[in-house]
């Protein structure tokens, strides 16, 4: 395309170098003038508001501009379409002319949102993995002692030995876990889907339970059955809802059940425990949420939530009336499902 521009018309230049700098700053940025019209709206501030009007309204900007306020770093929550709120750091200035009448306000726009799921997703990083190493590492650190102790027979030494490598072996699954789930928290990395097969991962969250004396553990599930998902996410969360049932159950069943439903897969966990209060089991899936005094930290479900969200799956209670009935439900893993 040809260029009408005089090559040494320095103003048409500035004026466009300073639409490029407005455009492509990366923070938003937006002049309003006189009654709140907008004069200038970069990409930023679109992006963060879809419709520049949102900005103006009962905000920094309107304060500069009706008051002369200046308005430095304030923390303001923007309603996004979809319910997604965004937490923008914003800061306005009137613009004033000669005689120090307001003839424009300018605000600047920081979108903050990332930067605190990022903090709060390395906190919960940190007090999940706390939480969920501990009981593997003290079962090590059990079996060690006993090894050292003096286990003298062959057999129970192996036994320990056997405790260890499990113990440890889960460390790992865990840690590898943990990892995934940061990533994706913090948006960095979406978890590897991979074909899982859960009659075997039912079976072996089974094996590693370690309910009361009377309390028996069934597995149903079509030796078919798959789902599509991150191997450690999907075994981390199943795992976490056997140990709940385990931990309140004193006797009876627990159920591990895996079946289709609707083009997709459903993992049952089912126990004849006290089961949760109602009014309580709105609340459950909150981080450090416990019901009655138990041990633990109220952390095991809202885990096994982050890892229903990172991985596209839903996580519900049942309105029971006996016992503690929870779902995980998970995309299926079609050619799997279809044989
Ligand atoms: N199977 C269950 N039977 C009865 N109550 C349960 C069951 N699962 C969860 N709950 C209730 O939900 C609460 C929250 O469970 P969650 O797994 O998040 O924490 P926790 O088991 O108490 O501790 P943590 O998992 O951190 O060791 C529990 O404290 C308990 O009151
Ligand atoms: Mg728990």
């Amino acid at each position: 395309m040809e260029d009408h521009r005089e090559p040494d018309d320095g103003s048409e230049h500035e004026q466009v170098l300073l639409e490029a700098v407005i455009r492509q700053i990366p923070v938003g940025l937006i002049v309003v003038g006189p009654g709140g019209t907008p004069l200038a709206v970069n990409d930023e501030a679109r992006r963060i508001f879809g419709d520049p009007q949102m900005a103006v309204r009962d905000r920094p900007l309107t304060r500069a501009l009706a008051f002369g306020d200046t308005v430095s770093a304030e923390r303001i929550e923007v309603d996004r379409r979809g319910g997604a709120k965004l937490l923008v750091e914003v800061s306005a200035t009137p613009v004033r002319d000669e005689s120090g009448e307001i003839v424009a306000a300018v605000a600047t726009f920081h979108d903050l949102t990332q930067r605190d799921e990022h903090e709060r997703a390395q906190r919960d990083f940190i007090t999940n993995a706390a939480h969920e190493l501990q009981s593997p590492l003290a079962a090590i650190v059990s079996a060690s002692d006993v090894l050292q102790a003096g286990a003298k027979e062959t057999a129970d030494r192996d036994l320990f030995l056997g405790h260890i490598e499990r113990e440890a072996g889960r460390l790992t699954h865990l840690v590898r876990s943990m990892l995934t789930l940061a990533r994706a928290q913090t948006g960095r990395e979406a978890p590897r889907a991979e074909v899982v097969e859960v009659e075997p991962l039912l079976r072996e969250v089974a094996s590693d339970l370690r309910p009361a004396q009377e309390v028996t553990i069934e597995v149903s599930c079509p030796p078919s059955l798959a789902v599509l998902g991150n191997a450690d996410l999907v075994h981390h969360a199943v795992e976490n809802l056997g140990r709940n049932a385990a931990k309140f159950t004193s006797r009876g069943t627990i159920k591990l059940e895996g079946r289709p439903l609707d083009g997709s897969v459903e993992i049952v966990v089912t126990d004849t425990g006290p089961g949760i209060p109602r009014e309580l089991r709105p609340r459950v899936f909150e981080r450090f949420y416990q019901g009655a005094a138990g041990e633990g930290f109220g952390l095991g479900l809202s885990i096994v939530q982050s890892i229903a969200d990172a991985i596209g799956g839903e996580l519900s209670l049942d309105d029971a009336d006996e016992g503690t009935v929870i779902r995980l439900r998970l995309p299926a893993a079609a050619s799997l499902v279809m044989e």
